[in-house]
């Protein structure tokens, strides 16, 4: 076996009983937990949200599958807020943390989400980003970049088909100010929540979606605008209109 780097970073960053290492937390050099684009060129305000009802979770657990194929038509801007808050949205507040929908190793919430706007009503096409407290979104780039980011993910066409791509960054600090060199094991753990989270609100919603773990990272980390180093891409998710809908399982 020739790759050894994987079981290496496993190894060093192991903790052993009797010797977790020790790291004070300077609270005055904490990162910021929410990251803000001042010369955005526009802010968009999202529809409210849903907070109960809803179809039961068993069934959407049943239901959910990857889906590949989208009919090409929009997502409402409603949907598209639904999604935001089901992933990343506050849910609740503990002392001066705001908490989020998706757990986060220390609460640190190192994940940004930004939007590929393909097809969404009352967007124009581009990348987004989401601002996390305020719920709403900060206009990046306009464009049609549906192409671009379908390359970027492997040649992979569904994400050129689907109405919006969720690309997942982390800014690495967060939870490196914390956890060290273990901090990769919880990046990519937080974005695997955010991604389940993301899944199974399409399922509920009745939309298509299908995660994305095959990309060239540093085509998406341009899309989005993102060095790869203090800030990198985790991860990726479709959503859209399916072709046709799976039906359920019987339980
Ligand atoms: C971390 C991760 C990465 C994935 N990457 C891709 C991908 O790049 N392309 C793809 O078509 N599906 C991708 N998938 C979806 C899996 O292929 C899919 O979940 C699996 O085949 C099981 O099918 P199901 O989701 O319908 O249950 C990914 C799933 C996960 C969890």
């Amino acid at each position: 076996m020739q790759d050894r780097i994987g079981q290496q970073y496993q190894d060093e960053t192991k903790y052993h009983r009797g010797r977790i290492p020790r790291r004070p937390l300077d609270l005055v050099d904490m990162p910021e937990t929410y990251k803000r684009h001042p010369d955005a060129p526009a802010i968009v305000s999202l529809p409210p949200v849903e907070t109960s009802g809803g179809r039961g979770l068993w069934r959407i657990i049943n239901g959910r599958r990857s889906q590949r194929d989208y009919t090409g038509a929009p997502l409402s801007l409603r949907e598209l807020s639904q999604l935001l808050w089901s992933t990343q949205g506050v849910t609740d507040r503990a002392g001066d943390y705001d908490l989020r929908a998706a757990p986060s190793a220390g609460a640190l919430y190192p994940c940004e989400t930004y939007i590929v706007v393909n097809r969404v009503n009352g967007l124009d096409p581009g990348v987004y980003h989401y601002l996390v407290p305020d719920h709403r979104l900060e206009l990046l780039r306009r464009g049609d970049l549906s192409s671009e980011v379908g390359a970027a993910c492997l040649d992979q066409q569904m994400a050129a088909a689907a109405a919006a791509v969720f690309v997942w960054t982390a800014v690495v600090d967060r939870t490196r100010w914390k956890y060290g060199d273990r901090c990769y094991r919880y990046l990519y753990l937080d974005a695997g929540h955010i991604g389940a989270h993301l899944s199974l609100a399409a399922e509920a919603m009745g939309l298509g979606s299908c995660m994305i773990g095959a990309l060239y990272d540093d085509e998406v980390n341009a899309i989005v605008g993102v060095d790869g180093e203090r800030e990198t891409t985790l991860y990726v998710g479709v959503v859209g209109k399916p072709v046709r809908r799976r039906r359920p399982r019987r339980s």
